[in-house]
Formats: C-alpha cells, structure tokens, sequence
C-alpha cells in the first residue's frame, strides 16, 4: 500500500441513503415493467448488488464489460474496449443503465448509442457517482446518486489499478508528494 494515502468521501452510511432513494425513485418508474437493468463492469458490481436489493421489484439482470482506463491510467484513455457485449436480445425492453460512476462521459454515451442500435423500448441511466467537471460527451442521468469532486476516487467498486474496489465506503486518493 504504500504511496497511497485515502481520505474519506462518502461514508458507508451515505451511500447506503443514496442507494435507497435512488432504488425508491426506480421502483416507483419501473414496478410492473420488468426492468433489464444492465451494469457496465467491472466497476458496477457492488452498487448493482445493492441496487437491486433495494428494488425488490421483478426485473432482470445483464452485463456488458467495458474498459476506458487502460492498467495504471488514472485518467480516461478515451477509447471504449467492449472486453464483453450484451449476450441477451433488448428489443422491445425497458433498460436501465447502472453505472458507478459517469466522468467524462465516453463510457455512458458508448454505452447508449450501443444500446439504441439495438431498439429497447426505453433506456435510461442510473448512476451512483457524477463527476461532473470532468464530462467531455453529454450523458443524461435520468437517476443521481452523488457528485463527487474532480479527485481520483476509489471504493464501492472503483479501483485504481484494481486496488480498492472492496471498500465500502468513497475514498479520494491522495498521492504522496
Ligand atoms: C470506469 C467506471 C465507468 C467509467 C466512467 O470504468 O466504472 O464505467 O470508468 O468513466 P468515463 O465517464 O470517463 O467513461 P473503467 O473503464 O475504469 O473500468 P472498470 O469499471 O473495469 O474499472
């Protein structure tokens, strides 16, 4: 661990808050429309197991795994890598987009434009984490968890070179100088 240093963000606690109203606000949208709620990994998997949790509503699950930093990057390298697509047809379906965290921007307007080739009946976005100064491509976030400053962050999924994607809480991290 050493030359990383991490300061708090978002407690545990506060996440939990923002990932219950953000699942009352789905449910009260989506409760007779089994929802495919589809994550981007790898950084969604543990907002998507408490997302759905909180939901308690009939919906189903999918994947696509995607990669915009390549090992050791901490910025975007901009270029989308489809590391897997979507393995089920969405035609016809209404998708939700569950994403950690939206930052320039490039994964989620990917990720819809990907979408949308492929006629679901709705889509929308749901996105734990905006980093809003960073955007670079317009992502509409139809679901807002929190706004995070323009700090490297880490946690609740996020990693830096796949370190600290197990915390649960939201760390900054902090180089050592
Ligand atoms: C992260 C995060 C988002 C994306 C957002 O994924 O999980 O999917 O970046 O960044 P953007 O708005 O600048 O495109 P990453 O590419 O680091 O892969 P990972 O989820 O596997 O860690």
């Amino acid at each position: 661990m050493s030359g990383v240093q991490l300061e708090v963000l978002f407690t545990p606690g506060d996440i939990d808050s923002a990932v219950a109203r953000l699942a009352r606000e789905i449910r009260k949208d989506y409760r007779s429309k089994n929802p495919v709620l589809l994550g981007v990994l790898k950084g969604c998997f543990v907002f998507m197991a408490d997302l759905v949790r909180a939901l308690d509503i009939p919906l189903e699950i999918e994947f696509m795994s995607l990669s915009s930093y390549g090992q050791g990057r901490i910025e975007s390298s901009g270029k989308i890598q489809v590391i897997q697509g979507l393995r089920r047809s969405v035609r016809g379906r209404h998708v939700v987009v569950v994403e950690d965290i939206v930052d320039t921007g490039i994964t989620g307007d990917f990720v819809l434009r990907y979408l949308r080739r492929r006629r679901p009946a709705s889509v929308r976005v749901c996105a734990l984490f905006d980093k809003g100064a960073r955007r670079r491509v317009d992502v509409p976030i139809d679901y807002l968890g929190l706004s995070v400053p323009d700090r490297f962050v880490v946690g609740y999924g996020l990693d830096y070179d796949e370190r600290f994607r197990y915390l649960s809480g939201l760390y900054c991290l902090k180089e050592d100088g």
